[in-house]
C-alpha cells in the first residue's frame, strides 16, 4: 500500500496501451445528440469523451490477463482454460458445481427459469432490472424489501444496501414458505446506489432461510467492492483480507450468480455456482440447450482464462483501495460543490438527484434526462438516467406514474480513466451548476413497450 499520508490518489498501475479519445466541440455534440433523438444510448461511442454509461464490461484488463488470453485453450470439452477457471471459482465460492455463462443474465435465465413460474415469489434487497425481468418472464413475482431508512437519499448509513429482515420474514409468512422460490441478496446493491450489504445482514438472512428451508442466492457481481466496505465498516472484519471476507459471504449462500463483466475484470462472461447437486443437473441441462457445453457455457476459452486471472486480481488491496476511493473522490467533490448526490457514495457509481439539481423541470418532463443530455453537450460525458424514463409507467389515462426518484448514474469503468479525467468531469459539473435553473425538459416522441430507456426518442422542450 502507498503511504496513506499521500494526498493524491494515484492509480496503482501504469499505462501500456492507449486508446485515443476524440475531442469534440459543444456545437458538434449538440448536433450529435439531436441526431440521436436526445438519447445518449443512441450515440456513437466515438463521439463520447468520458463514457460513464456503465461499469459493466467496460474495464481494462491487466497485462497478466492479456497474457492469459494468448494461452486460452479453445477446446470444446474439458479445456485447460475451463479447468483453471473452475479451480479459482471453487476456491472462492466453496461451491462444488460451477457453470460458465456468457454474462450474468444468462445465469439468471437458467436459475430463475427453473425456480420460478406462476405463483412463485422471490424476495430481494433490490432485484436488478434483468433479474426482475427474468423472474417476471416466468410468471413469478419479484418483491424488493429495502429498509425504510435506506430509501432516504441523503441519509448516511454504513450498509444502505441491506435487506429488511423483518419485512422478509413477514413476506414469507404472508405468501407461505412453499411459494417462496428463493431469497436473493444483491451485493453491492446496484439499484440502490451501489450501496454495500453487511455480513451481519447476510448471516441473519441465512438464519431466516434455514428456519423456513429456503434457498439463499447471492447476486455478487460486485462482491469484491462489497468486501472492501465490510472490512472498513464492520469492525470484526478489520483484520480479514478482502478475499477471506468474500469467501465467508459466499459460504452463506446456496447459489452465486455473477456477471463477470464487473468484478471479474473482464469484458464478457458470467457464472452460476451451486451447492445442490439435483439443482445443478437441471441447470446444466438448460445450459447445454441454450448457452453451450458445460465446460465453456457461453465463453471462449480465452475469456475463461482472463476471468480466472481477473477473479484473483480484483481482491488486490491496492486495486480495491484505488477503486473505492476514486469513486468516493468524485462523489465527495460533487457534494462539496453543492451537487445533490446519493449518500454515502457507493462502490461503482455516483448517483445524482436530478430532481433536486434541476428544480424547475417537472418530473413529467424528465429532469434526469435533461441532466444526462446537458452533461453530454457541455462535456462529452455520457451517463444514464435512472428515473422516470427508465422506470416510469402510465395509468389508464396515459398519465405518467413517475419513478420513486429521478436519479442519474455516473458509473466508473474499472482501471480505464485517470484522476485527470475525473477532475475534468468535476469541471463539467461547474458548468451544470451555472445552468441549474434552466427549464428545458424533454418529451418522449417514441418508446418501446419494454425497457424503453434504451431506444426512446425525445424532443427538447423550449
Ligand atoms: N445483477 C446485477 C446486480 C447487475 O448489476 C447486472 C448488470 C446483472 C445482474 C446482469 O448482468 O449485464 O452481465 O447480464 N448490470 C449492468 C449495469 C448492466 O449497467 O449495472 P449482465
Amino acid at each position: 500500500m502507498l503511504d496513506t499520508k499521500q494526498k493524491t490518489l494515484c492509480e496503482p498501475f501504469k499505462i501500456k496501451m492507449v486508446e485515443p479519445l476524440k475531442i469534440t466541440t459543444e456545437s458538434f455534440r449538440e448536433a450529435a445528440l439531436k441526431k440521436a433523438g436526445y438519447n445518449p444510448f443512441l450515440l456513437s461511442s466515438n463521439d463520447v469523451f468520458i463514457d460513464l454509461l456503465t461499469d459493466s464490461g467496460t474495464g481494462a484488463m491487466s497485462d497478466n490477463q492479456w497474457a492469459a488470453i494468448m494461452t486460452g485453450d479453445e477446446s470444446y470439452a474439458g479445456a485447460r482454460s475451463w479447468q483453471a477457471l473452475e479451480k479459482v471459482v471453487k476456491k472462492l465460492t466453496g461451491m462444488p458445481y460451477i457453470l460458465p455463462t456468457h454474462q450474468g443474465r444468462a445465469a439468471e435465465r437458467i436459475l430463475y427459469g427453473i425456480l420460478g413460474g406462476k405463483g412463485k415469489v422471490f424476495i430481494s434487497n433490490t432485484h436488478f432490472d434483468t433479474t426482475r425481468a427474468n423472474i417476471e418472464f416466468t410468471g413469478a413475482t419479484a418483491i424488493d424489501v429495502m429498509p425504510n431508512e435506506a430509501k432516504e437519499l441523503e441519509v448516511y448509513l454504513p450498509f444502505k444496501g441491506n435487506i429488511d429482515l423483518d419485512k422478509t420474514e413477514q413476506l414469507i409468512q404472508k405468501h407461505g414458505q412453499e411459494n417462496i422460490a428463493a431469497i436473493i441478496i444483491t451485493v453491492t446493491n446496484n439499484s440502490s446506489g451501489g450501496q454495500p450489504v453487511s455480513m451481519a445482514n447476510v448471516k441473519a438472512l441465512r438464519a431466516i432461510c434455514n428456519k423456513y428451508n429456503l434457498l439463499l442466492i447471492i447476486d455478487g457481481c460486485r462482491i469484491a467492492e462489497n468486501s472492501y466496505f465490510i472490512k472498513h465498516r464492520e469492525i470484526e472484519y478489520i483484520n480479514k483480507s478482502y478475499y477471506e471476507i468474500a469467501q465467508e459471504m459466499l459460504s452463506l449462500g446456496d447459489a452465486f450468480i455473477m456477471s463477470a463483466k464487473k468484478d471479474g475484470l473482464v469484458n464478457i462472461g458470467g457464472l452460476l455456482t451451486l451447492r445442490d447437486e439435483a439443482l445443478s443437473v437441471n441447470c446444466k441441462n438448460l445450459l447445454i440447450i441454450s448457452e453451450g457445453f458445460t465446460t465453456y457455457g457461453g465463453m471462449a476459452g480465452r475469456d475463461m482464462a482472463a476471468l480466472a486471472v481477473g477473479l484473483e486480481e480484483v481482491f488486490d488491496e491496492d486495486y480495491l483501495h484505488y477503486r473505492i476511493k476514486s469513486t468516493t473522490y468524485l462523489g465527495e467533490k460533487l457534494k462539496e460543490k453543492g451537487v445533490p448526490v446519493v449518500w454515502p457514495i457507493g462502490g461503482h457509481a455516483v448517483y445524482i438527484d436530478a430532481k433536486k439539481l434541476y428544480p424547475n423541470i417537472p418530473v413529467n418532463e424528465y429532469p434526469g434526462q435533461a441532466l444526462v443530455c446537458d452533461l453530454y453537450v457541455k462535456g462529452g460525458v455520457r451517463c444514464v438516467e435512472v428515473g422516470s424514463v427508465m422506470f416510469g409507467k402510465y395509468d389508464k389515462n396515459e398519465k405518467l406514474i413517475p419513478a420513486q426518484n429521478e436519479l442519474v448514474r455516473l458509473a466508473i469503468p474499472r482501471r480505464v480513466y485517470t484522476q485527470s479525467h475525473i477532475d475534468y468531469v468535476l469541471e463539467v459539473f461547474d458548468e451544470i451548476l451555472e445552468i441549474r435553473n434552466q427549464k428545458h425538459g424533454y418529451k418522449i416522441t417514441y418508446e418501446s413497450k419494454f425497457l424503453r430507456h434504451f431506444t426512446a426518442l425525445f424532443e427538447k422542450l423550449i
